[in-house]
Parts: C-alpha cells; structure tokens; sequence
C-alpha cells in the first residue's frame, strides 16, 4: 500500500504517520526530516535546502524527487509507504507516479487532512520535536514529562526555526497555492481520497485515518 499524506503544516501529518506505523510494518517517508537530517549532516543537498526551508519556501522540485528517487532505491518493493509531506506540487506527483509506475506500483490512497488556520497556528507555535528520534511533542496537547526533554531517548527538544510566526504564514499561503491543488489532481487520477477531520484529540484523529487506509484496531 502507498498512502499519500495531505494536509497543510502542522495539521498532524507526521504524528499521524508516526502512529500508523507503530501499528503496521511500513516506511514512513517524511521529505522534511529527510531534508533536516541532510541539514545536521552538512551534505551538499542539506545546504542547498537550507535557505528555502528557514524562509518557508518549497525546495525546487528536481532536488526533492532526486531525493526521494534514492530514497527509495533503498526500500523494498512491496513495503507499505508512507509519503508525508511528499509529493506538494504537480510536478514531484507526476514524478511519483512515474517512480512508482516502474517498479509496478501505485498511489493507493491520499488522505487529506483538514484543521482550521487558527488551530495549526496554535499547534506551531506549540509544537517541540526531538531532532535525535524524530519524535513529536506540543506544549499545550501532548508535552513531554520533563519540559525540554524527549521522553524516548532524553535527546534535548527544540522549536522548528520554521514555525515562527511570520513563516508559518508564507508556509500556509504556499500550501494553498501549490499543494490544495492536487487534491483535484488525484481527483482526476481516479485516486481513492479520504477526508480526515484533523482538529479533534490526536486519538480519534487516528481513529479516522486508520480506517480511511483501512488498518484494522
Ligand atoms: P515539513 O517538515 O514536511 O513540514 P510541513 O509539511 O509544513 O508539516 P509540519 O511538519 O509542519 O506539520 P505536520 O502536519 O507533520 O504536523 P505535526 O504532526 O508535526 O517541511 C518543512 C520544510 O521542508 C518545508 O517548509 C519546505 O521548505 C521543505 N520541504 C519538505 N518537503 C518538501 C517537498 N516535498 N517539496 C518542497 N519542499 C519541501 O503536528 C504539529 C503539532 O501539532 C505538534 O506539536 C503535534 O504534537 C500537534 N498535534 C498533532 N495532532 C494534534 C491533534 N490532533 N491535537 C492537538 N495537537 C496535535
């Protein structure tokens, strides 16, 4: 199963994933943190991305589906794939489609999850991530037992440079002009789409996503 991921920033795409893929065997890919990790290790590609991401602007898109083609060499064929934040213009899903379509693979599903503005603002300016596991807290929804600090692995917390304020603005108006699209995109692929209601408690946010990919509980 590949399951596309849709939603603007910070409306749960990657607490979403992370859950899912607790409960099945499966890639969870996220474009950004395989972006920020090319950041933490200084690789060409990490510095190239660097400016576009601090001021909310998407990496060009032959960069991203470079990246995501090795990627996925190292993936096996038939594992369930999570793709979150990926692909987010036109361009990279037509170069999906043609990743896929040569290792006889499809976009089985695209999940598009939806929160009004104000509450992905508010999750924003919330949220910490653990840059060491990967893992995802909010100050207000889900903090972590001792402020700073990643109860998985005790790796020190930090606030995305991202989600400031006046950038978490640019982040949302590009999501509309770039990304909303592909919703009619899969639309007219004939893709399976399913709404997620994203602005409920993270439980029963999952609740819907899993049953929208069809994961038994
Ligand atoms: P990326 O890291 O992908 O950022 P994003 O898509 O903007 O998404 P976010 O990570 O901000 O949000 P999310 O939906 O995953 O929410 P989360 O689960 O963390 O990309 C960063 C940058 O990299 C881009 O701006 C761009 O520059 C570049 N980039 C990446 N991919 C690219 C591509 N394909 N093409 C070009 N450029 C690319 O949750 C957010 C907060 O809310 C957390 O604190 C969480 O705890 C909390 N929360 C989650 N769910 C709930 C809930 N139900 N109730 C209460 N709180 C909740």
């Amino acid at each position: 199963m590949v399951v596309v991921l849709l939603g603007p920033p910070g409306v749960g795409k990657g607490t979403q994933a992370a859950r899912l893929t607790a409960d099945i065997v499966a890639e969870h890919v996220s474009t950004g943190d395989l972006l920020r990790a090319a950041r933490r290790d200084g690789t060409t590609l990490g510095k190239e991305a660097q400016d576009f991401m601090d001021a909310g602007e998407y990496v060009p898109d032959d960069l991203i589906l470079a990246m995501v083609r090795e990627h996925f060499s190292g993936i096996s064929a038939d594992a369930h794939v999570l793709l979150d934040g990926f692909p987010r213009t036109t361009a990279q899903a037509i170069g999906l489609d043609t990743s896929l379509e040569s290792i006889e693979r499809q976009v089985d599903v695209v999940v598009v999850f939806e929160a009004p503005q104000e509450i992905l603002v508010r999750r924003l300016s919330g949220r910490r991530n653990c840059p060491d596991c990967g893992a995802i807290y909010n100050t207000c929804s889900s903090p972590p037992a001792t402020e700073g600090v990643c109860d998985r692995c005790s790796g020190a917390l930090v606030h995305r440079s991202d989600d400031e304020p006046s950038t978490v603005r640019r982040r949302l108006e590009l999501y509309q002009e770039q990304t909303a699209p592909l919703v009619s995109f899969y639309e007219q692929h004939g893709a399976r789409l399913e709404r997620v209601q994203a602005d409920q408690p993270v439980d029963d946010v999952y609740r819907d996503f899993a049953s929208a990919v069809g994961v038994a509980r």
